[in-house]
C-alpha cells in the first residue's frame, strides 16, 4: 500500500500554488496538478494572461476546484484579494512553467501579474521550474535572474532539462520532469507545519460543479442529527451532532435525483421538508424502527429492500439509561445512573441485507437487488480503528473522520475524510465543504449502484440463454 491510499500522502492538508506562465509547457501543468493533488494537496492555480493562452482557466478550476486567479484587479466574491489570500495562506508556491519573461519580471520585482505578485507577497518557500527555448536559457540576463532568485530570494530551482525543444531543437530548456518538480515542494516542505488549516482563510471553493441526475430513480436513505436517550422527562444523554454532514448528503442526492427518505435525529439546521420524505426521530429505539420501516417496510418483512442506499451519518447514542424515570428526578435525592449499550443499527441492517441472523450465520438469501451501505465513524486522534469498524459492520463504505481536527467533525461547515471501502481501497480527501464531501460520496454511491445494475442485467442475460 503507498501512503496516499492509506490517506497520508505527502502534501496532505497542505495548500499549494500553482503558478502556470506562458510557455508552451503550461500544458504539462495540468498533470503537475493532478501529481500535485494525488499527494494529498490542495492545489489553486494563478495563470499569466500569456498562459491562459495555452490553457484555459476552466480545465484548472475543474481539476484544482478552486477559481483560477487570473486577474490582478478582480476581487473574490466576498471582496478579498485574491492573490493576497493565497499569498497568505499557501504553504508553497510552485511557478511552473517559468518563462524567461517572468524570471526577470520575478528578479526585478515588476509585479505585473497575479503569479508575480503572489511570489512578492508570500512568505511561503517558491519553487520555480523554467523552461524555455536553449539559447533563451543560456543567455547571461536570464542565468543572472536566476541565480538571483535561487541566492537572494531563496527560491528553489527546478533546472529545466536538455532535450528537443518547441522550436525543433535540441537543448537546455525543456521543464524538469514534473515527479522531480513534486519531490522539489515535499523536500521543501518537510518538517513544517500546515500553514492555515482553516479552510475559511484560504481561497475559495469554485462554486460547486453541478452533478448530473446520476441517482435518479433510486431511493435514498440518510439518518442524521445525534439520538437523545431520556434520563427523565428533562433530561437526556446527547452528543454534539448538528445533522451538518446527513443534511447535506440528503440534499445532494435530492439535487442528483434521488428519491429520500431523511430519518432525522436532533438536528440544529434547516431539513428538507419540502422535497424529502421526513421522519423525526429521538432516541435510538425511535431511529431502529423508522429505519428498518423505510428499509424493509417493518421488521418482520425484511426480503425485498425498498431502498437502493443507506448512508447513516446520524450520531447514534451507545449507551442509553436501562430505566428512565417517568418524572422529574430531584437533585436532592443524588443520582446513580445505569446504562446499557444501544444496538449496532447500522449493523443489524447490514445483516438483515445480507441474509444473516444475529450470530452472521446465513439463514435466508441476501435482500435484492443487493442495496449498497454507507457508514460514518467519528474517530479523535487516530482513524487506525475504521477499518474494523468497516469489517464489523459489514458496510460497504465506511467515511472516517477525525471529530478532534480543526475544521472537522461536529458543527463544522467543513470536512476532512477518509473513505474506506470493503474492497481494501482508502483514499483521503481534503479539507472540504461538507455538501462537497457529500457530493464526492454520491459520486462513488451512483457508480456502485450503476455496476450493481449492470452486473444484474449480465446475470439475468446469462439465465436467459442457459
Ligand atoms: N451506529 C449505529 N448504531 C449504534 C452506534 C453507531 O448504527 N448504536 C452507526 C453510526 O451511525 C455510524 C457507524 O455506526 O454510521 C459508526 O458509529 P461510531 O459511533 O463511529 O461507532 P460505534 O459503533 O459506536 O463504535 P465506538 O463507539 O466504539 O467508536
Amino acid at each position: 500500500m503507498t501512503d496516499r491510499v492509506r490517506g497520508r500522502a505527502r502534501l496532505d492538508g497542505r495548500l499549494i500554488a500553482l503558478g502556470v506562465t506562458g510557455s508552451i509547457a503550461a500544458y504539462k501543468a495540468v498533470e503537475l496538478l493532478r501529481l500535485l493533488a494525488a499527494e494529498g494537496a490542495d492545489v489553486v492555480v494563478l495563470l499569466s494572461p500569456s498562459a491562459a493562452r495555452f490553457v484555459g482557466p476552466l480545465t484548472f478550476e475543474a481539476l484544482s476546484r478552486h477559481p483560477v486567479e487570473t486577474e490582478l484587479m478582480e476581487l473574490l466574491p466576498d471582496g478579498r484579494i485574491g492573490h493576497i489570500v493565497i499569498a497568505d495562506t499557501a504553504d508553497a508556491v510552485v511557478v511552473a512553467p517559468a518563462t524567461a519573461h517572468w524570471l526577470g519580471a520575478m528578479a526585478n520585482g515588476l509585479a505585473g501579474d497575479v503569479v508575480t505578485a503572489a511570489c512578492l507577497a508570500t512568505s511561503a518557500p517558491v519553487i520555480v521550474a523554467p523552461a524555455m527555448d536553449g539559447d533563451m536559457w543560456t543567455h547571461p540576463a536570464t542565468q543572472s535572474n536566476v541565480a538571483r532568485l535561487r541566492d537572494a530570494f531563496g527560491y528553489a530551482i527546478v533546472a529545466p532539462e536538455s532535450g528537443p525543444l518547441a522550436s525543433g531543437q535540441s537543448g537546455i530548456g525543456r521543464l524538469a520532469e514534473l515527479p522531480a518538480i513534486v519531490e522539489a515542494v515535499v523536500a521543501r516542505l518537510s518538517g513544517t507545519a500546515v500553514r492555515q488549516p482553516d479552510a475559511a482563510a484560504r481561497p475559495p471553493l469554485a462554486p460547486t460543479a453541478p452533478r448530473d441526475a446520476d441517482l435518479t430513480g433510486r431511493h435514498v436513505v440518510v439518518t442524521a442529527g445525534g439520538t437523545r436517550e431520556p434520563i427523565d422527562p428533562v433530561r437526556f444523554i446527547g452528543n454534539r451532532s448538528t445533522g451538518k454532514m446527513g443534511v447535506a448528503i440528503a440534499e445532494a442526492a435530492l439535487n442528483r435525483g434521488a428519491r429520500v427518505t431523511l430519518i432525522a435525529a436532533d438536528v440544529s439546521v434547516a431539513l428538507p421538508e419540502d422535497r424529502a420524505r421526513v421522519v423525526r426521530v429521538e432516541t435510538t429505539g425511535e431511529l431502529r424502527g423508522a429505519l428498518l420501516d423505510a428499509l424493509f417496510g417493518g421488521a418482520g418483512s425484511p426480503a425485498t429492500a425498498r431502498f437502493d442506499a443507506l448512508v447513516m451519518a446520524a450520531a447514534v447514542s451507545d449507551f442509553a439509561p436501562v430505566r428512565p424515570a417517568g418524572r422529574k428526578l430531584v437533585r436532592s435525592e443524588g443520582l446513580n445512573l445505569e446504562l446499557e449499550a444501544t444496538p449496532d443499527l447500522l449493523a443489524e441492517v447490514a445483516r438483515i441485507a445480507h441474509g444473516l441472523d444475529a450470530a452472521g450465520d446465513e439463514t435466508r438469501a441476501p435482500v435484492a437487488p443487493r442495496p449498497f451501505l454507507v457508514g460514518f465513524a467519528a474517530e479523535t486522534g487516530s482513524l487506525d480503528r475504521a477499518a474494523d469498524k468497516l469489517r464489523a459492520k459489514g458496510v460497504d463504505l465506511l467515511v472516517a473522520n477525525d471529530v478532534a481536527e480543526a475544521g472537522s467533525g461536529f458543527g463544522t461547515d467543513t470536512n476532512r475524510v477518509v473513505i474506506l471501502s470493503a474492497y481494501g481501497a482508502s483514499e483521503g480527501l481534503p479539507l472540504l465543504p461538507k455538501r462537497e464531501v457529500a457530493d464526492r460520496l454520491l459520486d462513488r454511491v451512483a457508480a456502485a449502484l450503476d455496476a450493481r445494475d449492470a452486473a444484474g442485467q449480465t446475470a439475468g442475460m446469462q439465465e436467459v440463454s442457459r
